[in-house]
This record gives C-alpha cells, sequence and structure tokens, in this order.
C-alpha cells in the first residue's frame, strides 16, 4: 500500500517540532526532525575546527566519513546517532551550533548529503517529519503538507524559555535577532531555501495553545488518510 508522508516545514522556534512530535503521538505515526541532522553535523563540523563561513569545502571533505541517521528505538521511537553514538541535547541544541549550522546547511553538498537520508526514513511507514525543506524538496510527493509560523516575538519568548538553547543572560531582543539572522540565511540561500509548498497548509501558531495546533493537523490527516 502508498504510505502517507506529512510535512511541516517553517522558521525558527515556529512551534513545528512540538507540533509534529504531538501529531506523531496521535497518528502513530513515526517523527523525524532534520533540523537535528544539521545539527548533528555542525557539531561534527565545529570540533573539528573547521569554520563554516571560511571553509566550507572543508565540509564536503569530511561527509564521506561521517555517518549520520536515526536509528529505530523502543517502539515508534527514533534516536539520532551520530557517527555511532547516541546524539545528546548538548551537542545538537547548543547556541555554538545554533549560531553556525546555517552556514553548514546551505552547503549544497551538505544538503544533497542529509536529504538522501531524510528519504531512506519513509521506507518506516507513516512519517512526519518536519524541516525547511521537507514539504519542497525531501518530499514533493506528499500528501499531507504543513507551513507552521508565529509571530517573531512569540517565537523569541518560546524559544527563550527552552533551556540550554539559549546563552547566559539572553534576552527576547538577542534571542529574536539570532532567530531573524538564522531565518534570513536560511530563506535566501540559493538551494532549497525556506518558503512553503504551493500546496501547504499554511498554520500560524502565535495565537494558538500547542493541543490545538496539533488537533487541527491531526483532523485534517485523519479525514484525508
Ligand atoms: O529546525 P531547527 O531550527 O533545529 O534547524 C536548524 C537549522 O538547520 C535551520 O536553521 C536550517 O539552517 C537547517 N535546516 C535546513 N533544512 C532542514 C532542517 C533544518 O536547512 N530541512
Amino acid at each position: 500500500a502508498e504510505i502517507a508522508q506529512i510535512t511541516l516545514d517553517g522558521p525558527a522556534a515556529s512551534g513545528k517540532s512540538s507540533a509534529a512530535q504531538g501529531l506523531a503521538k496521535e497518528l502513530n505515526a513515526y517523527f523525524v526532525n532534520t533540523g537535528d541532522m544539521y545539527r548533528a553535523l555542525t557539531s561534527v563540523v565545529l570540533s573539528k575546527g573547521i569554520d563554516p563561513e571560511t571553509q566550507p569545502e572543508e565540509i564536503e571533505k569530511i561527509l564521506p566519513e561521517q555517518d549520520i541517521r536515526y536509528v529505530s528505538g523502543e517502539g515508534l521511537e527514533l534516536l539520532l546517532q551520530i557517527n555511532g553514538q547516541l546524539a545528546q541535547a548538548s551537542q545538537v541544541r547548543s547556541p555554538e551550533v545554533a549560531a553556525k549550522v546555517s552556514l553548514v546547511a546551505k552547503v549544497p553538498a551538505v544538503r544533497q548529503w542529509l536529504v538522501k537520508r531524510q528519504r531512506q526514513s519513509a521506507e518506516l511507514g507513516l512519517i512526519v517529519m518536519e524541516g525547511r525543506d521537507i514539504g519542497t524538496v525531501v518530499f514533493p510527493e506528499a500528501k499531507f503538507k504543513f507551513y507552521v509560523s508565529a509571530s517573531p516575538l512569540v517565537r523569541a519568548q518560546r524559544r527563550l524559555v527552552q533551556e540550554g538553547e539559549v546563552s547566559e543572560g539572553a534576552t527576547v531582543e538577542k534571542v529574536a535577532a539570532e532567530i531573524a539572522k538564522r531565518d534570513e540565511m536560511d530563506m535566501n540561500r540559493a538551494v532549497s531555501p525556506l518558503k512553503p509548498a504551493e500546496d501547504a497548509i499554511k498554520v500560524d501558531t502565535s495565537d494558538l495553545p500547542l493541543e490545538e495546533v496539533i488537533s487541527l493537523m491531526a483532523t485534517i490527516v485523519r479525514k484525508g488518510l
């Protein structure tokens, strides 16, 4: 039988991870966070002392030796592994990685390398995948596509309360500036920029509680499955 994919794309801190995770739980589907894959690779790049801004070709060179993938955990859980080791939140969700990840993600070879791995997850079964180019590039034929956004202020406030993801002494203004910078890079890069797929359903989560976002999407998917 045909396996449906559900894609969620949107800017930083738009609430799409929580929404995607909740939706997957609701639908008994797998959940793949592709941002964490770009972050995992970025943590490797930084640990090797490569400067993504000035040495993008060095990133391309190390790709053949790297292994970043989701492996099955308990039930439907997928665990991110970096070269055979379980990825730690402190590694992938750090402010240092967040500050550089968009530079790594704009390297065309990096995108090719990760998109291939992301497409393989579709073999698992019903899947909810979130990122920036899932509805446009990774699964352009997906049956259900959502584009999740929220106002810049709401996004900064949400990010500020996510422990470990912001620097000491961060303020709403500083976090908003960091998010805006990343979105700017993600939306204006040459290869697979962040944008809504033409057939995506747009969901503004600024004034919607998470539970409502999840049930709204679940209703749409259940009707179409
Ligand atoms: O979703 P998250 O904010 O964790 O993603 C981190 C970064 O990874 C994004 O800012 C973007 O540069 C990159 N990314 C991407 N394509 C995806 C997912 C994430 O370029 N599908």
